[in-house]
C-alpha cells in the first residue's frame, strides 16, 4: 500500500449515507470505501442492534430491554438471525450492536437499547447474540465501551469509577464478548472514564481489551464527537474514526508522523487488525455484499412477534384478571395504544408493518367486544370504561438518544410526546371508573407505579415492535404465557434509585459523573440498602404456579427442581443468586445473579435446572492487588423466581 492508501483508510469517507433520511434503504450510518487497485473491498457499517436495521422500512424487533426480559438466550440467537439476515441483505458488513452498557439509572435515554442492570445476564444475551451475527458472517460491534450510562452530557460526561465497580459490573458483558464471542469489532464511546476519554484511554483500550483479554480485532470510535486527538488515540488503540475523519485526516496525521509523535508501525498495526479482520470473515473472498433488500419480512414479523410474547412480563395479576376471555367486553383506552411505539435516535427502526395495541386487542378480542378511545377527553374515556367490562389502559414512555428523561412518572415520562398527556391521572380516573383495569407500560426502563394499588393487572410490554400489538393481545388472552422477567428494578420512588439525589453522582456536576455507589447498582443498590422496589429484578409472573425444590449447591454446581404446579403450561425462569462474604474492604451486596434458566412446562412436569459456577462466580475485585480474589468463607446460595424470593437457599463452603 502506498502512504495515500493508507492514510486514507484510516477514518470513515461518506457523509452522504448518514444524511440521508433513515427511512431511506440507502441510509447507512457509514462506510469506509476501500482500495480497488488493491482490490480492498468497502466497509459498510449499520445501525443495528437487539431492535433490527435502521435503513430504511425493516423488521422493528422488539427493544433491546424486551429481549434482556426474555431471560432466554436462545430467544438472543434468534433475534440475531434476523437482524443478521436483513443486514447481509442490505449490504452491510459490519453491524452497530449489541449496545451493552449497563443501566446505572432509571432515566438513561437509552435504557430500551440495554439488556438491564445485570452484568451477567447482559453479558449472557450480549453472547449469544454476537455468536449469532459473526456464525452468519457479519462482524458485530459491541457498544460503547465503557460506561456510557448517561445520555445527559453525553459528549462530555467523565465517569468517574472505580476499578472494583468497573471490572465486576460495567466491563464483563464486553470481556465476554471479547473473551467468549470473540467479537470482532468495539465501539468507544463519547464519554471519558475515569478522566481519559474512551477513545484514547490506554488503560481501557491498550491494557484491558488487548492486552488482559486478548482482543485481536478493532476498536472503532462512537461517531464523531467521540475522538478527541490523533495522537492519544492512535497510541492508545483507536484503529478507525467514525463516520469521517476530524483527527484521522490524512494531513493531521502526515503532521504527527513528521513531529515523530505518531510512526508509521502505529498505522500499520491498526490496518493490520482491520484488514486481518476483513480477510477473516471472507471480505476478499466473495464480491462485496449488495443491498438488494430481498428480505422475507413476513417470515421476520413471526419470528419478531414470538420474540415479543417472549419478553411480555406479568407484574400484576390481582384475582387472575388476566387472561381475558374471548369475548369479554373491553375498553382499549391511551393514545399509546393506537401508535407503533419505539426508542428514537440511532436504534429507532422504520417498521415495514405495524399492529397496533388496540388493533391487536380488537382482532383478538372480536372487534365488537373491544371500544377505543384515545384518552384526549378524560370523561369519554371513563365512560367507555365504565360501559366495559374490562379497561386496558395502554401507556408508554419516550426513551430518546442524546436526552435522559428527566421524570420517571407516568404524569410525564412521555414528556418528549405530547401526544401522550399525564397517564397517570388517565390511569387513576379509569381504574375508578372500572375496577378490572389493567395497564400495559410500554416503556423503555422503568417508571414508577404509584397507582399500582389501584388496578389489578399491570403488564409491561415494553417497546415490543412493528407486531407488539399482537403479541401483547396473546399475552393478555393467554394464547401465550407472559414470558418475560424484569432485567431492571422498578424504584417504589424515585429518590430510592441508585445515584439519586446527588447531582455529583448522576447527571454530573463540571462534567463529572462519580460513580459513588460503587458495585452497589440495580438490585444490588435496592437490597444493600433494605429499600423495597416497586418490583424486583427478575420479576414476573405466569398464569400457572411453579414450586421450586431439591437444593443441591457445591463450589461448582447449583442444582434444583422446578415443578408446574398449576393447571395451564407456562414459563419458568429459576434464578440463582449467590451472596459472597465481605473482605475487609470489599464490602457484598446480599445477592447478585449467578445463572438463570428459562423452561416451558405443562401441568404437572418437573425439570431439573443445573448451574454452573466458575471461580469467577465466586470472586470480586481486589482493589489492593487489582486481581480477582476468592470471597472468603462460606457463600450463601439462593435459588428463586426474582431478586427478592428466597425459595431455596443453602450455604457453599
Ligand atoms: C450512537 C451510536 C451509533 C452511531 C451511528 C451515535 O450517535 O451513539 O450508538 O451507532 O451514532 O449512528
Amino acid at each position: 500500500m502506498t502512504d495515500d492508501e493508507k492514510l486514507n483508510l484510516m477514518a470513515g469517507d461518506d457523509l452522504v449515507g448518514p444524511l440521508r433520511a433513515a427511512d431511506d434503504p440507502a441510509f447507512r450510518a457509514g462506510t469506509v470505501h476501500g482500495v480497488a487497485r488493491l482490490g480492498i473491498p468497502d466497509l459498510h457499517l449499520v445501525d443495528a442492534g437487539s431492535m433490527g436495521l435502521k435503513q430504511g422500512p425493516n423488521t422493528a424487533l422488539a427493544a433491546g430491554l424486551s429481549l434482556a426480559a426474555t431471560f432466554d438466550t436462545r430467544a438472543a440467537a434468534t433475534a440475531a438471525g434476523v437482524v443478521a439476515d436483513e443486514a447481509a441483505r442490505r449490504g452491510n458488513d459490519i453491524i452497530l450492536g449489541p449496545a451493552t452498557d449497563l443501566m446505572r439509572v432509571p432515566q438513561g435515554g437509552r435504557t430500551f437499547e440495554s439488556y438491564g442492570e445485570d452484568p451477567l445476564l447482559a453479558a449472557r444475551m450480549g453472547v449469544s447474540w454476537i455468536r449469532t451475527v459473526q456464525n452468519a458472517g457479519l462482524m458485530a460491534q459491541v457498544k460503547h465501551f465503557p460506561a456510557n450510562n448517561q445520555e445527559a452530557n453525553r459528549y462530555g460526561v467523565n465517569a468517574v469509577i472505580s476499578q472494583r465497580a468497573l471490572r465486576e459490573i460495567y466491563l464483563p458483558p464486553f470481556e465476554a464478548a471479547v473473551r467468549e464471542a470473540k467479537v470482532a469489532t468495539v465501539m468507544c464511546g463519547y464519554n471519558l472514564v475515569n478522566g481519559q476519554p474512551s477513545c484514547s484511554n490506554t488503560a481501557l483500550l491498550s491494557t484491558v481489551l488487548r492486552k488482559q483479554w486478548g482482543f485481536d480485532g478493532f476498536v472503532v470510535s462512537d461517531w464523531l464527537a467521540a475522538v478527541k486527538n490523533t495522537d492519544g488515540s492512535l497510541k492508545a488503540g483507536l484503529d478507525l474514526e467514525m463516520p469521517v475523519g476530524a483527527f484521522y485526516t490524512p494531513p493531521l496525521l502526515r503532521a504527527s508522523l513528521n513531529k515523530g509523535t505518531v510512526t508509521w508501525s502505529d498505522i500499520d498495526r491498526t490496518l493490520t487488525v482491520r484488514l486481518r479482520t476483513m480477510f477473516s470473515y471472507g471480505m476478499f473472498d466473495r464480491p462485496q455484499r449488495a443491498n438488494t433488500g430481498s428480505i422475507d419480512y413476513r417470515a421476520h414479523a413471526v419470528t419478531a412477534q414470538k420474540l415479543a410474547e417472549q419478553g411480555i412480563t406479568l407484574l400484576k395479576n390481582n384475582g387472575n384478571v388476566l387472561p381475558l376471555r374471548s369475548g369479554t367486553k373491553v375498553a382499549v383506552i391511551g393514545k399509546a395504544a393506537d401508535q407503533f411505539r419505539s426508542g428514537i435516535g440511532s436504534m429507532y427502526v422504520k417498521p415495514v408493518s405495524t399492529i397496533t395495541p388496540r388493533q391487536g386487542i380488537a382482532a383478538r378480542g372480536g372487534a365488537g367486544a373491544v371500544t377505543y378511545q384515545d384518552g384526549q377527553n378524560l370523561a369519554a374515556a371513563v365512560r367507555t370504561a365504565r360501559n366495559a367490562q374490562v379497561a386496558v389502559v395502554v401507556v408508554a414512555d419516550a426513551r430518546a438518544e442524546d436526552a435522559d428523561i428527566t421524570c420517571l412518572t407516568l404524569k410525564c415520562a412521555g414528556a418528549k410526546d405530547k401526544t401522550l398527556g399525564d397517564q397517570e391521572k388517565l390511569i387513576t380516573e379509569v381504574a375508578k371508573a372500572n375496577p378490572n383495569t389493567i395497564v400495559v407500560l410500554q416503556t423503555g426502563g422503568p417508571v414508577l407505579t404509584p397507582w399500582a394499588a389501584k388496578v389489578r393487572g399491570i403488564v409491561q410490554a415494553w417497546y415490543a415492535g412493528g407486531h407488539g400489538g399482537a403479541a401483547i393481545a396473546r399475552v393478555l388472552y393467554g394464547d401465550v404465557d407472559p414470558g418475560g422477567r424484569l432485567p431492571v428494578s422498578f424504584p417504589a420512588r424515585a429518590t430510592d434509585a441508585p445515584a439519586a439525589g446527588n447531582p455529583a453522582h448522576y447527571p454530573g456536576t463540571d462534567d463529572k459523573a462519580v460513580y459513588a455507589e460503587g458495585i452497589f447498582v440495580g438490585y444490588r443498590h435496592y437490597d444493600t440498602r433494605n429499600l423495597t422496589p416497586a418490583f424486583p429484578f427478575g420479576h414476573g409472573l405466569s398464569y400457572t404456579t411453579f414450586k421450586l425444590s431439591n437444593l443441591k449447591a457445591t463450589r461448582t454446581t447449583v442444582t434444583a427442581t422446578v415443578t408446574n404446579t398449576g393447571k395451564r403450561p407456562g414459563y419458568a425462569v429459576p434464578q440463582l443468586y449467590l451472596g459472597l462474604r465481605a473482605a475487609v474492604g470489599a464490602p457484598q451486596p446480599p445477592r447478585q445473579l449467578k445463572g438463570f434458566s428459562k423452561m416451558l412446562l405443562v401441568p404437572g412436569q418437573s425439570a431439573k435446572v443445573t448451574f454452573s459456577l466458575d471461580a469467577r462466580a465466586l470472586s470480586y475485585w481486589d482493589q489492593s492487588t487489582q486481581l480477582w480474589k476468592k470471597a472468603p468463607g462460606c457463600t450463601k446460595a439462593v435459588v428463586g423466581t426474582s431478586s427478592r424470593d428466597a425459595a431455596l437457599s443453602a450455604t457453599i463452603c
